[in-house]
């Protein structure tokens, strides 16, 4: 069971007792085979390698999962910055939440881009029509030729030159147990090592040993159908409709959550390679917490840069926080510039924003019906890679320097 004094441990210590609540989930010693692989290779190549994490993490309810908490994220931070990183020549290792947007084929997975969309059928040619079949082949559209082609053609190279291990998690354990192994397994690319980390991290769980095993029912069982295992049934966490008015055998659901130990002081200080370079996102709703947040992250944990991003405004700014001068220092899309597709996910979030004023104009968020495989605007992940391999590269330097 996890300590409740969690909070008061060492990094070390935390991470401990967090790994023992849990089994590593199945799909790791295949994940580090393919991962130990992938490395090798690119450690022979002298290649940089970038480990980019990107979706939500979810909180199971149930051991057999049917209710989940999960953490925003389409992935789409990700996925775009994965293709950059794999244009300036990086290898990169893509630790995503299964079935979030992957590099290439998100440009047509919404329901404002779905790929049918892009296709169409070309005429029957004279040769099956004189055999009687009305069947032609299926073609790309003429306008989206030339944008599907380049697409296509990146994706083959990043595939056929094995620059690109796709990895998927669910659960923020899952993430957890994969973080660390690949951590370990990047050491031998020491000052090559990249460390991306957009995925967005569930920071309350529960425990393995309060955790229900079967789906958590909303009405009273009879007792005899009433299952002791279950832990999470307890009398002060699960409890009857307060409408004394209105006798119900319905039960309200009170979850009660411990903190997820914060494991970035432990993947700087223990599992990453020695002088591989550390990125962390920091996402807010609050603009006035922004830096504060982004900032002490940054110092409490000695990683090299926090990228802060706020939910309403994340397409088109964000900030660097350093711990060298500038210190803090602001990229943003032209607005002349921006995409104005954003898909179903982001376009009910960024919509629900610009409701409550939370975010810029309204014009900004509303879905136009235009394809966003067509890139009609700038991606803020095009001004965050190029700045963010200036620094790699100075921190390579140096430890070429320092050798
Ligand atoms: O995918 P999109 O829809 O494009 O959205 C992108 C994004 C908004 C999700 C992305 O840009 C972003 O901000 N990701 C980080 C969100 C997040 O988890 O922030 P946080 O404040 O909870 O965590 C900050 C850092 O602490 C993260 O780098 C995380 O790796 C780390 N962390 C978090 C929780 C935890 N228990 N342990 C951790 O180490």
């Amino acid at each position: 069971m996890t300590d409740p004094l969690v909070g008061e441990m060492s990094p070390a210590e935390a991470e401990s007792v967090y790994f023992n609540e849990y089994p590593p989930p199945k799909a790791l010693p295949k994940h580090e085979a393919l991962a130990r692989a992938f490395i090798n290779l690119h450690v022979e190549e002298n290649r940089r390698v970038v480990l980019v994490t990107s979706g939500g993490t979810t909180v199971p309810l149930e051991a057999q999962t049917v209710r989940f908490i999960d953490n925003f994220s389409a992935g789409t931070r990700g996925a775009t910055s994965a293709e950059l990183f794999l244009e300036q020549g990086y290898a990169v290792i893509f630790l995503h939440r299964q079935y979030s947007l992957l590099p290439y084929s998100r440009h047509y997975s919404h329901s404002t881009n779905c790929f049918l969309d892009f296709m169409d059928e070309a005429p029957p040619s004279s040769e099956s029509s004189s055999s009687g079949s009305d069947n032609g082949p299926i073609m790309v559209r003429d306008e989206y030729q030339d944008q599907m082609r380049s697409v296509l053609r990146k994706y083959r190279y990043a595939k056929q030159n094995n620059r690109l291990l796709l990895l998927p998690f669910t659960t923020v354990s899952e993430y957890m147990f994969e973080l660390r192994s690949l951590a370990q397994l990047m050491r031998p690319l020491g000052a090559n090592a990249l460390f991306y980390l957009a995925a967005a991290v569930s920071d309350f769980f529960i425990p393995r040993s309060r955790m229900a095993e079967h789906k958590i029912q909303s009405s009273e069982l009879p007792a005899h159908l009433q299952n002791t295992n279950d832990a999470t049934v307890d009398s002060d966490e699960i409890y009857t409709g307060e409408n004394e008015e209105e006798p119900s055998n319905r039960k309200k659901l009170v979850v009660n959550l411990d903190p997820v130990p914060k494991f970035l002081h432990r993947l700087v200080d223990g599992w990453a390679p020695e002088g591989s370079m550390v990125v962390s996102f920091k996402l807010e709703t609050d603009p006035s917490l922004l830096v504060y947040k982004a900032r002490t992250a940054l110092q409490r944990y000695s990683h090299h840069l926090v990228i802060g991003n706020l939910l309403s405004t994340r397409k088109w700014e964000v900030v660097f926080i350093t711990p060298d001068a500038p210190y803090e220092r602001w990229l943003r899309v032209p607005k002349s510039r921006r995409s104005k597709s954003i898909s179903g996910v982001e376009d009910q979030v960024g919509l629900a924003e610009a409701k409550k004023g939370n975010t810029a104009p309204a014009e900004q968020v509303e879905r136009d019906g235009v394809l966003d495989g067509s890139h009609d605007g700038i991606e803020i992940e095009s001004l965050i890679i190029p700045e963010l391999i200036k620094l790699h590269d100075k921190m390579v330097e140096k430890k070429g320097q320092s050798a």
